[in-house]
């Protein structure tokens, strides 16, 4: 009988009681569920709501029971409807009448509110040191590739020269914008619902904030229907998640191009490839389409649980029990993508000299002519459409832009010295560049040292620092 059936006459149809059950999903937040129950029996028992006895004897059963479900002892039995009947039906068959007074003034609806928070907290910790361990393996390959020269380009059209490491230190800069966001969500995430009850709050004397402390979490969520009825936080997390899978998703692209037999330039190791069952010669970068590939289930997720919330009336209603497949499908795509990202990039070589020589001269360093025209007070727009002649030139006499002889640069403008074929190569252009946050040398290498220091501290702030989100917002 389930925990409810009291007032019916009949017990629960079994396709029913089926179709309801979601103890295969939330099953996965016993940990939380348990940790829950026991900051809440402390609760009670320091308010004399129930025996000190009686709590001990509780918070010993529910040790116990999280020490059954971890062995797999406790068998997750689908007609228990969800974890936390299957835990309190547990904790009476080992405790008896004891194990009844653990629900004392607490709602399943408040509870799973609680559990989801406990597991969001956990799981931002985790996504965070995930990010960061990509971030790393970003800036070691930069750190290898700092004068590793490819094309830039815009529209996938070559645009002009730049440095790998600065490619891969852009990956950097969007990884840690994810990490704010979820650093940021912790603050609205480590509340407590708990004593919200059913939707209404209880006539018994709890203490919340209690809980709360007891729980490491910075305080409640006041109002009682908000706290059971409301689920921004997973929409958030769901959010950020599919914006990091989104990163990921570009990056998995390149490696897919660049270890493309045009592109040439990523040797990705055997042991992270895959071949062909007809093709023989085939190696193909199966890990980052996957990755690829995965987004769709991040973003299913997120419109999944849009959708679910959309329209729902306060409080509490039953169509949230399906939030948890959206969160943890969401959740462990998205570390597992992280994971994969990072060991395919560890197990990535770049051929540092693929494509130097074939820019030295090329089309995309016109920008450098145009701007060697500005230095001689030719006003831009003349300059551009100079050089735009130039590049036509070459174009139909199928030449680089080295390859045109002086007295004819000459004709376009008298600016035009021998000193301008310095500039027409693909280091030189790189080199020149003297804006701030460019892809010179030395800008990289700021760029570098900068995520250098910043990557070790956002360590050092992880470990003294599990929830308290105070501290880690920026
Ligand atoms: N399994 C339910 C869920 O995840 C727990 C809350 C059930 N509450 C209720 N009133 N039926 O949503």
């Amino acid at each position: 009988m389930a925990i409810w059936n009291s007032r019916f006459q009949k017990s629960f149809d079994k396709g029913a009681l089926k179709f309801s059950s979601s103890i295969d999903i939330d099953g996965k937040l016993y940990n939380e569920d348990i940790e829950g129950s026991k900051a809440h029996v402390k609760m009670l028992m320091k308010q004399k709501i129930i025996s000190t006895s009686d709590g001990n004897a509780i918070l010993k059963a529910l040790e116990e029971i999280r020490k059954e479900i971890s062995n797999g002892k406790l068998n997750f039995d689908w007609q228990k409807e969800d974890i936390h009947s299957l835990i309190e039906e547990r904790l009476v068959e080992k405790i008896g009448e004891r194990g009844k007074r653990l629900h004392t003034a607490r709602s399943r609806n408040d509870q799973i509110a609680l559990d989801e928070r406990l597991f969001l907290r956990k799981e931002i910790n985790i996504v965070s040191k995930l990010i960061t361990d990509f971030q790393k393996a970003l800036l070691k390959q930069a750190q290898q590739n700092k004068s590793t020269i490819i094309s830039g380009y815009t529209h996938l059209q070559q645009a002009q020269p730049i440095l790998f490491a600065h490619h891969l230190i852009a990956y950097i800069s969007m990884l840690q914008r994810d990490k704010e966001r979820f650093n940021d969500l912790m603050k609205r995430v480590n509340l407590s619902p708990l004593g919200a009850a059913a939707l209404a709050g209880t006539s018994l004397p709890i203490d919340r904030n209690i809980v709360a402390k007891n729980l490491g979490m910075n305080g409640i969520i006041l109002n009682s229907l908000d706290a059971v009825a409301d689920r921004d936080v997973l929409i958030e997390f769901i959010n950020d998640c599919s914006i990091v899978m989104m990163h990921l998703s570009r990056f998995s692209e390149e490696m897919i191009l660049w270890s493309s037999q045009e592109f040439s330039f990523a040797k990705i190791d055997d042991s992270f490839a895959t071949g062909s069952s007809l093709m023989p010669q085939k190696k193909n970068p199966d890990i980052a389409e996957l990755i690829r590939g995965k987004v769709g289930r991040v973003y299913g997720s997120l419109i999944g649980i849009l959708t679910i919330m959309k329209s729902l009336p306060l409080a509490y209603n039953r169509d949230m029990q399906e939030d948890k497949v959206h969160l943890l499908e969401a959740t462990t795509t998205t570390k597992d993508s992280l994971l994969m990202a990072t060991e395919l990039l560890n197990n990535t070589k770049f051929n540092k000299n693929r494509f130097e020589k074939e820019l030295d001269g090329n089309l995309l360093l016109s920008t450098d002519l145009v701007d060697y025209l500005v230095r001689k007070q030719v006003p831009f727009r003349k300059a551009h459409q100079m050089v735009g002649e130039i590049v036509a030139l070459c174009i139909q006499r199928n030449i680089k832009l080295n390859q045109l002889p002086i007295q004819e640069y000459k004709q376009f403008s008298v600016k035009f010295e021998e000193d301008v074929f310095e500039l027409l190569t693909a280091r030189k252009s790189i080199e020149n560049k003297i804006s701030q946050g460019s892809t010179s040398p030395q800008e990289v290498e700021k760029q570098i040292l900068f995520w250098k220091k910043e990557l070790s501290n956002s360590l050092k702030e992880k470990k003294q620092n599990i929830h308290n989100n105070k501290k880690n917002i920026k």
